[in-house]
């Protein structure tokens, strides 16, 4: 493990750099000091404060319950422990449904809750909130796909881009996205050839989770690969703390398997 502590804090510039190196971006989400302060020091380049909060610490079954205040307290605390990771923080469910709320909300999420960026899930309709917010200088992960928040209206946590006419609208919907002034796309839950060729569609970054290993960087939910979720893990996640003796190597062991290409395998995948 080496110390976060002596390297230069990743940025945004950072980030578009891996890219443009082919070096793969290691990201996991954290909800508190310790595990924030942990996955910092051991070279995490980028945390989320996720809403999977409300399912993963505060219990719920979906992220819909999540308010603003939740992500701005668990955002303050994490951003307190980073001394080398960027902090992306999720715009919770309805706390973006228009351009003054969610500049009124992005502020809260990045004044008071120390977030670097801010994460909204979206599609074509969000395209003039994405610009807003850019034209203020907000950067923005812009994250479609399966959009957790929307499961109700989505009738459940399906795969994206699977079908023909499927995949044309999700290409069509990331150009859009990043023609918007988004600055990282984020794809969950994405057949791996839809992803493949959206990654070579556009130019700014884009984190993967369950969408194939062609994507610049990849990430999961902290508790998935600490192996301490109740339940089946989803096909794409892994737990890493198999053969691993503490926490600390088994966040180690899913770094370097990011940046070795080794994870996601293809029985993470999604054809
Ligand atoms: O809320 C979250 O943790 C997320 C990741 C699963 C990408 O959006």
């Amino acid at each position: 493990m080496y110390d976060g502590k002596q390297l230069k804090s990743i940025t945004l510039n950072t980030i578009r750099e891996l890219k443009q190196k082919g070096e793969k971006i290691a990201c996991l989400t954290a909800y508190d000091a310790t595990f924030a302060h942990l996955l910092d020091q051991a070279g995490t380049e980028i945390i989320l404060v996720g809403d999977s909060l409300g399912m993963v610490v505060q219990g719920h079954k979906t992220t819909v319950p999540v308010k603003i205040e939740d992500m701005i307290y668990h955002s303050k605390i994490v951003s307190s422990s980073l001394n080398y990771s960027f902090l992306i923080s999720d715009m919770p469910f309805m706390s973006f449904y228009n351009p003054d709320i969610a500049m009124e909300n992005a502020k809260k999420l990045m004044q008071d809750g120390g977030a670097q960026m801010i994460k909204l899930e979206g599609n074509q309709s969000q395209i003039n909130i994405i610009e807003k917010l850019a034209m203020s200088d907000i950067p923005i992960c812009a994250h479609i796909g399966l959009r957790p928040q929307s499961v109700n209206k989505m009738g459940g946590y399906k795969v994206q881009g699977k079908e023909e006419s499927d995949a044309l609208k999700l290409i069509k919907e990331a150009k859009k996205i990043e023609a918007s002034g988004a600055d990282i796309l984020l794809l969950e839950c994405v057949s791996s050839s839809t992803a493949k060729i959206v990654s070579s569609e556009i130019e700014i970054p884009i984190i993967g989770i369950g969408a194939g290993p062609d994507v610049d960087g990849q990430i999961l939910v902290l508790y998935d690969i600490l192996g301490i979720t109740p339940g089946k893990l989803p096909k794409f996640s892994k737990n890493f703390m198999t053969g691993q003796n503490t926490i600390q190597e088994a966040v180690m062991e899913y770094i370097n398997a990011v940046k070795t290409k080794s994870y996601p395998a293809p029985e993470h995948t999604f054809k």
